[in-house]
C-alpha cells in the first residue's frame, strides 16, 4: 500500500546524513515513496545542524518556505530532526506553527511510530528523550537495498561525545558518549558487502575512543576485524580526535590495506594556548608529531582538518601560529570556520572578543593559504593511476561522470553512467582547485 510521498532535506555532519538515510529507509518500508519534489510529498522531514548559529538561521528560513507548501496542501506532515530538534524540543512546535512534530537525535530510530501517531491521530508532539543502555541500531531492508545501489554506506560504531571541548554544542545535542557492540557492527558490514556494497565509512564523533567506555574490543581491533572482511575494498572513519589518535590507529595504516589513505584529524587552532581554552588535549607540537608519525607509516596518505578563527582570546599571534601549522603540516583540505558562540558551551561564557571583522579578515586569509595548498596537492597528482568509486554524472556534465579518489579526493572524467557504483582506474590528467580531472583506463570491478 503506497501512503503517499516524503521528501527529506538534511543539514550537518555526516550523522545526519545517515540518520537521513535511515529515516528514509523506515520510511520506505511503511509504504512510502521518496520524491525530489517537495510541493508534491505528502511528508516533509529536515534533518537540522546547531553546530554554528549560520546552519541553524538556514533551518529556520527553510522552514519558513514550507508554510506556503502547507496551505496549498493541509495535509502535509511536517517534521524536524537532529541537532536543532534536540536543543529547541517542543519550543520548536511553539516557534513554528505549520510543524507537526520534533523528533531527537536518539529517536531516528523510532521514526516511524510517531509518524504514525501524528497521521492518526492528527495531534502535534515532541520526542527529544536521550537513549540510555545498550546502543543498537536495526539494519533495515530498504537501507540494504539503497547502500548496495550506491555500492558505499555508513555504519555508525560510537554515538555522542564526553570531550565538551569548550566551543562545541554536540555533546549536549547528541548526548554521552556509546559504542555499539562490535558482533552488530561486523554483523551489519557483512551484510552490506554480501549486498554489494565495497565502501563502508565508520561514523561517530570521536571514533578513537570506541570501546573505551561500554565496547568489548578496541578501536584498533574493530578496524582489523573489518580489514578481514570480504568484498570489502575500501574503508574509511570519520571523525578523529588528535588526542585519541594513538600508535595503534597510526600502525593500522600499516597493516589494513583496504583502510584508505585518508585521515581527517581536526586542528582548531596552531596556538597551543588557544587549544587549551579549546579544551581539546593536546598540543601543537603532538598534532605535528601524529602527523609526521602517521605520513612516515603510510606515504602519501592525505590530511585534513577544521580549523575556527577567531575563538575567544585569539591574538594575532595566535593566528600567525595556526597559518604557520598550515605551512609546515600543508593539509590537502580543511574546512574553516568563524567562531560562533553556541548557548550552553563554556565558551560562550567567555567574551567573545574578536570582532566579526577581524574574523572575517583571518577566515580570508586562512582560506587564501589553504586554497593554495590544496590545488598544489592536487596538482601533484597528475600523472597518477588512482581507483575511483563512482558516485554519478558530474553536475557540471552529463557525459561526465564523478567519483572519489581513496585518498578522498574527488575525479571527473569522461564515462557512461554504467559505470555508477562501480571501482574504476583512471588517470589524472590535471589537478584543479576542488577536484582531479582524468581519463578512464579500466573497470575494476568487471
Ligand atoms: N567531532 C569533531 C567535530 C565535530 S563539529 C571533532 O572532534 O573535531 C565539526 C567542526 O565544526 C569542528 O571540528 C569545528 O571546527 C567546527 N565547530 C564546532 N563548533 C564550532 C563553533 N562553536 N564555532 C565555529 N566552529 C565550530
Ligand atoms: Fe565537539 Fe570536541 Fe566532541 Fe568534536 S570532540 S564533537 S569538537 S566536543
Ligand atoms: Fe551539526 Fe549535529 Fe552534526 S550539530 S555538525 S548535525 S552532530
Amino acid at each position: 500500500m503506497k501512503l503517499g510521498k516524503f521528501y527529506i532535506e538534511t543539514y550537518g555532519c555526516q550523522m545526519n546524513e545517515h540518520d537521513s538515510e535511515q529515516m528514509a529507509a523506515q520510511l520506505e518500508e511503511l509504504g512510502y515513496a521518496s520524491t525530489s519534489d517537495i510541493s508534491s510529498a505528502d511528508v516533509v522531514l529536515v534533518n537540522t545542524c546547531t553546530i554554528r548559529e549560520k546552519p541553524e538561521h538556514k533551518v529556520y528560513s527553510f522552514l519558513g518556505r514550507l508554510r506556503k507548501l502547507k496551505r496549498r496542501n493541509p495535509h502535509m506532515i511536517i517534521g524536524v530532526g537532529g541537532c536543532v530538534a534536540q536543543q529547541h524540543d517542543s519550543a520548536l512546535l511553539d516557534r513554528v506553527p505549520h510543524l507537526d512534530f520534533v523528533i531527537g537525535t536518539h529517536q531516528a530510530g523510532h521514526l516511524g511510530e510517531l509518524l504514525e501517531t501524528v497521521r492518526l491521530k492528527r495531534t502535534r508532539l515532541a520526542r527529544t528523550c536521550f537513549d540510555t543502555g545498550v546502543f543498537s541500531r536495526r539494519l533495515l531492508r530498504a537501507r540494504v537495498h539503497r547502500a548496495a545501489a550506491a555500492a558505499r554506506a555508513y555504519v555508525t560504531v560510537m554515538e555522542g561525545c564526553d570531550n565538551f571541548c569548550s566551543f562545541c554544542v554536540v555533546p549536549y545535542v547528541r548526548g554521552r558518549e556509546r559504542s555499539r557492540p562490535s558482533r552488530e557492527i561486523l554483523q551489519e558490514v557483512r551484510r552490506l558487502t554480501e549486498a554489494g556494497v565495497v565502501e563502508i565509512t565508520l561514523l561517530g564523533q570521536n571514533v578513537n575512543s570506541y570501546g573505551r567506555k561500554d565496547g568489548d574490543i578496541s578501536f584498533p581491533q574493530l578496524l582489523k576485524r573489518l580489514g578481514e572482511v570480504e568484498g570489502l575494498a575500501r574503508l574509511r572513519f570519520t571523525t578523529s580526535h588528535p588526542r585519541d589518535f594513538s600508535a595503534e590507529v597510526i600502525q593500522a595504516f600499516a597493516d589494513i590495506p583496504t583502510l584508505c589513505g585518508h585521515v581527517h584529524l581536526p586542528l582548531q587552532s596552531g596556538s597551543t594556548r588557544i587549544l587549551r581554552r579549546m579544551n581539546r588535549g593536546y598540543t601543537r607540537a603532538e598534532y605535528l608529531e601524529k602527523v609526521k608519525s602517521l605520513r612516515q607509516t603510510r606515504p602519501g596518505i592525505a590530511v585534513t582538518s577544521d580549523m575556527i578563527v577567531g575563538f575567544p582570546g585569539e591574538t594575532e599571534k595566535d593566528f600567525q601560529e595556526t597559518l604557520s601549522l598550515m605551512e609546515k603540516v600543508r593539509f590537502d583540505g580543511l574546512y574553516s570556520f568563524q567562531y560562533s558562540a553556541r548557548p550552553g558551551t563554556a565558551a560562550s561564557r567567555m567574551a567573545d572578543d574578536v570582532p566579526p571583522e577581524e574574523k572575517a579578515r583571518r577566515l580570508k586569509i586562512l582560506q587564501k593559504l589553504q586554497d593554495q595548498h590544496t590545488l598544489d596537492g592536487n596538482r601533484r597528482m597528475a600523472g597518477e593511476v588512482v581507483e575511483v568509486l563512482v558516485e554519478g554524472p558530474s553536475r557540471n556534465s552529463h557525459r561526465e561522470m564523478t567519483g572519489r579518489s581513496r585518498c578522498n579526493r574527488v575525479v571527473n572524467f569522461p564515462g557512461k553512467s554504467e559505470l555508477a557504483g562501480k571501482l574504476v582506474s583512471v588517470r589524472i590528467e590535471e589537478g584543479l582547485k576542488h577536484s582531479l580531472r582524468g581519463t578512464l583506463i579500466s573497470d575494476i570491478s568487471e
